[in-house]
Parts: C-alpha cells; sequence; structure tokens
C-alpha cells in the first residue's frame, strides 16, 4: 500500500475507473474527477467549504418538483447549458437557426392551436402578431412542421409560476402550413427574475447578479429528416438584452417588433422570422432541459 497525497490521489481514482466498459462513460468520468480534483486544489478546498458546497447540492436537489427544475437553473446560471448548446450548434454541417436555452418552463404536452389563434387569455394586453416560415438548409419550407411556442404573459410570468402543474397559458403548438409558414397571436412578453427563492437564487445574488432575462419567446420545432431546434427569439428593445442571467441571446435571435399592414392582423404590431433547421445527422434531442415532470421519472 502506497500512501496517497494531494498530488497521487487523482491517478488513484483514475486507475480504479480505468476498467470502465462503456467508453464514452469513461471518457467523462475521467476529465470530470480530474478537472474536479484540479478544482479543489486550485483553491484548496476546506473540508467546511465542501461540505457547505455538497449541503448546496442537496437542497438544489431537493427544490426540484414536477413544476420546478432547480438543477437546470443551476446549470443554466453556470453558463454550462450555453456552451452545451453553443458546442452542439457547432456541429451543424451548414448555417441553421441558432439555438437557445430550453429553460425549466417548457412542458411537453402545451394544446394544439389553429394558425392565427392567439395564445394568450388576456390577448389585448400589448398583442402582437408572429409570422415564420420552417426551412431546411436548402431554403425550402418544410411542410407541416410542428411548432411549440411558449412564454410569459405581458407582466413576465409563466403559467406554471402562477398556476402550477393546473392551467397552460401561453404556450401552444401549432402545425405549419404546407409550405412551412405558420402565424399565431400573442402578447409581448415581458423581461423577467428566474426563479430567485431557492439555493440557486442565494448563489446568484450572493455573486451581485441582477438575475433576469430579457424579454423572449421560446420555440421547439420539429420535422421527420431534421435535427430538433430549440431556441427563444428575443426583444431587442429589452434592457437586459446584454447580460441575459443565463447567456441564452445571440446577435441572430434578436426581434423587434413592426407595423405591418399586410399581415392577416394588420392592426398589430408584427415579429417576423423565418427558422432554418439542420438535417437530422442522427443526433440525439439537442436540448438542455426537459419538462420538469418527465425529468423526474426518467434520473436513471
Ligand atoms: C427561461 O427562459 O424560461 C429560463 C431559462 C433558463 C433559466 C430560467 C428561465
Ligand atoms: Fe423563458
Amino acid at each position: 500500500m502506497v500512501d496517497l497525497t494531494p498530488d497521487t490521489v487523482t491517478d488513484a481514482v483514475l486507475a480504479q475507473m480505468a476498467d470502465t466498459p462503456d467508453a464514452r462513460l469513461r471518457e467523462i468520468m475521467t476529465a470530470a474527477v480530474k478537472h474536479l480534483h484540479a478544482f479543489a486544489r486550485e483553491v484548496q478546498l476546506t473540508p467546511q467549504e465542501w461540505l457547505m458546497g455538497i449541503a448546496f447540492l442537496t437542497e438544489v436537489g431537493q427544490t426540484c418538483t414536477p413544476s420546478r427544475q432547480e438543477t437546470i437553473l443551476l446549470s443554466d446560471t453556470l453558463g454550462l447549458s450555453a456552451l452545451v448548446n453553443l458546442m452542439h450548434d457547432s456541429t451543424h454541417a451548414h448555417d441553421a437557426t441558432d439555438s437557445s436555452l430550453l429553460g425549466p418552463f417548457y412542458r411537453d404536452s402545451s394544446p394544439k392551436l389553429a394558425l392565427g389563434d392567439s395564445i394568450s387569455s388576456e390577448p389585448d394586453t400589448m398583442p402582437v402578431v408572429f409570422l415564420g416560415q420552417v426551412r431546411d438548409q436548402d431554403g425550402h419550407g418544410i411542410a407541416h412542421a410542428s411548432i411549440e411556442v411558449w412564454q410569459t404573459d405581458a407582466h413576465g410570468s409563466y403559467d406554471m409560476q402562477i398556476h402550477g402543474e393546473s392551467r397552460m397559458d401561453h404556450r401552444a403548438r401549432f402545425e405549419a402550413d404546407a409550405s412551412g409558414h405558420f402565424h399565431f397571436r400573442t402578447v409581448r412578453p415581458l423581461a423577467y427574475y428566474i426563479p430567485l427563492d431557492g439555493p440557486v437564487g442565494r448563489m446568484v445574488k450572493a455573486q451581485n447578479r441582477h438575475g433576469c432575462r430579457p424579454a423572449h419567446i421560446h420555440f421547439l420545432i420539429t420535422a421527420p429528416g431534421h435535427r430538433e431546434l430549440v431556441t427563444a427569439l428575443y426583444l431587442g428593445d429589452d434592457s437586459y438584452i446584454d447580460s441575459d442571467v443565463v447567456f441564452g441571446v445571440s446577435e441572430a435571435l434578436v426581434i423587434t417588433p413592426q407595423p405591418d399592414s399586410t399581415t392577416p392582423f394588420p392592426e398589430l404590431p408584427a415579429i417576423r422570422y423565418d427558422f432554418t433547421l439542420a438535417q437530422d445527422a442522427g443526433m440525439a434531442a439537442s436540448r438542455v432541459g426537459a419538462d420538469p415532470s418527465k425529468l423526474m421519472q426518467t434520473a436513471h
């Protein structure tokens, strides 16, 4: 037996894991152990500090419910979700629409509405019309693509924050027409604080961060033979546009409602945005996130 030292304990762990049969699991865990140990060495982590970290992670898990995903929030506020998305986007063969965060407020059973319907139960508060086309990488419309959309109400709250799981609002699923076009009515979303009443909120406040996301509309767009697109469009005049607490904004995803008398709702400001899906290269789902109620059932 050789006594372990701060410099040799990492290799001892790596040696024990070296026979992991799954090559990808071995690669991921080897890197995770190396970097975690390097982090502890760099900051000279004390037992008391690591116990605080363990208590924090425990509370993050305990804060999760079928309608709240604190672990995703942690990943988001640490920029890890954004990093994983950016790396995923860079595997596109050609330009496709940038992805953005799924966030903790996605639900996979939004009501299906007809083109032109409003997704809001308060359709007269700052109404806008959204018009778009779903295209392939050659610029051709994708017939009958599925478009899921969700956002805050005009006061900055998601339905789940007000009604829990009991009522859906400001979310819907649409089917594009035969040329890939779709349109719907909604209301201007508002910037909002991410949930700050849990352990992640305490972390964000301790770091002197404002904790806000700029106003945005989420989309999850799918069509057979294409990579699913999880993205969001951000209102350009929002004061948090350059300091999103979860790092989801990119220049190409910024929108501005404009007067437009050529739409089916000429009295409403219009947002026009066309989405390009990458070809399906056999990739698994491209989301960091899930409907929180489903994630609790599929943790292993
Ligand atoms: C959201 O956009 O819904 C969101 C994303 C990440 C963290 C919190 C909220
Ligand atoms: Fe959001």
